[in-house]
């Protein structure tokens, strides 16, 4: 049984071959590729893009989705999460689709089930479907281009994101020359370039992935306000001006905090293409991991 808990759970020859089985979905087709299969989402964190992408993904494929509605569930009455996970796999799904605060949560479920546990984000550990969906949207943007040594500036909260570590260890393994972009308290320990000036930046990337600022898993507020961290970090259209680059974020967007509303609007801001993607990713991902 396979599980995705880390982008380095799939080697760069099976993330070739899922990309490309991704694109072969195209768009808004139903398939019955997973026809009899059964899979139950298990969010404990909040979603807009992920679940809904997974649930699509899932009915494209013609299979059957289950979610849990963790408020109403027993781990409310004090089962532990191991127990909740191991009674869900008791039903026989194919497939359990986890996103929890906590990093590791799915690493430690995949030991006790059957079903394939599949990471949909871990506390500030990994987020390996936003980094695989976010590599094609990038591939699909540099068609038949080579994707090595294109360089990639990651701007924004580094230290506490999940979609920037499975970025990361994703991009760096495809040979993308990375640069972060950060406050000091918002920077990782790292072998990577860094620096706190985007304006440094501008001439020598091809890609700009922001992020959004993880409030939720600050202790303290260690900048001054939103508005300040903006004032160096966001992206606009001033900064990027006429150059070729593409724009990335997983969202949710920090409108005028993360990107501005003007870059927003760009043909080069792919933040909706990378949506459209990740259902594509998702099926190509499930296909992989449960059709046998
Ligand atoms: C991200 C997440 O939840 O990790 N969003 C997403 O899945 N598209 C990023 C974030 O919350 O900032």
């Amino acid at each position: 049984m396979s599980h995705l808990i880390r982008t380095d759970d799939f080697t760069k020859e099976e993330i070739l071959a899922l990309l490309d089985d991704a694109k072969s979905f195209g768009s808004k087709k139903f398939f019955t590729t997973l026809k009899d299969k059964l899979i139950i989402t298990l969010f404990f964190e909040n979603s807009t893009r992920t679940k809904s992408s997974f649930e699509i993904a899932i009915k494209r494929l013609g299979a059957q989705v289950v979610h849990l509605d963790v408020a109403k569930s027993s781990t409310k009455k004090g089962e532990t999460l191991v127990d909740t996970a191991m009674n869900l796999d008791a039903m026989g799904p194919d497939a359990i689709i986890v996103r929890h605060q906590n990093a590791g949560v799915p690493k430690i479920l995949s030991k006790h089930t059957k079903a394939s546990i599949i990471n949909a984000g871990d506390g500030a550990h990994a987020h390996p479907t936003q980094a695989l969906l976010d590599l094609y949207t990038i591939r699909e943007h540099f068609q038949g281009q080579a994707l090595e040594g294109k360089r990639i500036a990651i701007v924004g909260d580094i230290k506490n994101s999940r979609v920037a570590n499975s970025n990361i260890e994703l991009l760096h393994r495809f040979g993308f020359d990375i640069t972060l972009v950060a406050p000091p308290q918002f920077l990782p320990h790292t072998t990577l370039k860094t620096t706190h000036k985007l304006e440094e930046i501008v001439d020598k990337v091809d890609v700009i992935m922001s992020l959004r600022t993880q409030t939720e898993r600050h202790s303290t507020q260690n900048y001054a306000s939103l508005k300040d961290y903006a004032s160096d970090f966001c992206i606009t259209k001033k900064l990027v001006g006429d150059r070729d680059i593409i724009i990335l974020h997983p969202g949710p967007v920090h409108r005028n905090i993360d990107i501005d509303d003007a870059l927003l609007d760009d043909p080069r801001c792919k933040v909706l293409d990378q949506v459209s993607n990740g259902v594509n990713i998702r099926m190509a991902i499930l296909k992989r991991l449960i059709a046998h």
